[in-house]
């Protein structure tokens, strides 16, 4: 059985303040699904003291492919582990667009967070033009073939299926087409790595996930949980949406 998951993106938002969100967000974790909170480097080390025995793990949202060197700004995934972090997001499309990331980063990046023995958190997604010329499964395909390393397993990645066009735009896919994403992920990772490690590798929808539309999207089948933005930054959104990831079926 795979664990639910409800995982939160700051992407660049927060402060010191913003740490006590998460005592109420821990009081919601503990139950049926896991919960996961990726802060902005700068907030990693103090969110993984603040989130201790709160049964919240901390994780980062990016991480360089090599463990130390001359990469000014850049920072490893040793020193996220070393600041407290268990997880990172991997290929996030706004890395992609911001940062010109391409899926072979993704790879060698995703490669090093687990040799410092971190889940990787790898997002994959279609861009609207991509999805109106019925392109969608075909880049989904050759994004997790391209960006996931072999070598995967049910502890060491999780999956996010984030639609590019539905990130902080209020737009969510119908749930038939999420349904239809998250049926040809299952079925890819099976073939590339066995069923036994594909169906134990967790799968994440984001974009514009939010306390009203989270019970019909947790009721998609082979979603098992969510990656949010916005709605995670405080706990009076984050919480419900935990609620309702438990309260799932
Ligand atoms: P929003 O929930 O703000 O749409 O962001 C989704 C996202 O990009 C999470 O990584």
């Amino acid at each position: 059985m795979r664990r639910k998951l409800a995982a939160g993106n700051w992407k660049m938002n927060g402060l010191s303040a913003s740490l006590s969100e998460l005592e109420a967000m821990g009081k919601a974790a503990g139950g049926a699904s896991d919960v996961l909170i990726c802060p902005p480097a700068t907030l990693v080390a103090p969110a993984a003291a603040a989130a201790k025995d709160t049964g919240v793990s901390i994780g980062g949202q990016d991480c360089h492919a090599a463990a130390s060197g001359a990469h000014t700004g850049d920072i490893s995934a040793p020193m996220l582990k070393d600041a407290g972090a268990s997880h990172v997001i991997l290929g996030h499309s706004e890395r992609r667009t911001d940062h010109g990331e391409r899926n072979e980063d993704v790879r060698l990046k995703a490669k090093a967070a687990w040799e410092a023995d971190m889940v990787a958190v790898i997002c994959v997604g279609e861009s609207l033009t991509e999805r109106d010329a019925h392109n969608t499964l075909d880049i989904i395909g050759g994004q997790l073939a391209g960006s996931i390393p072999d070598g995967a397993t049910g502890h060491n990645l999780v999956v996010a299926y984030e639609p590019i066009w539905a990130i902080g735009t209020g737009k969510v896919p119908t749930t038939d087409q999420i349904g239809e994403v998250h049926d040809f992920i299952r079925a890819r990772l099976e073939r590339r790595f066995g069923s036994g490690v594909g169906r134990s590798v967790r799968l994440l929808y984001g974009g514009s996930v939010k306390a009203s539309n989270a019970e019909e999207i947790f009721a998609v089948s082979n979603v098992d949980g969510a990656l949010v933005g916005g709605a995670s930054l405080k706990a009076s959104d984050f919480v419900p949406i935990i609620e309702a990831l438990n309260a799932a079926g």
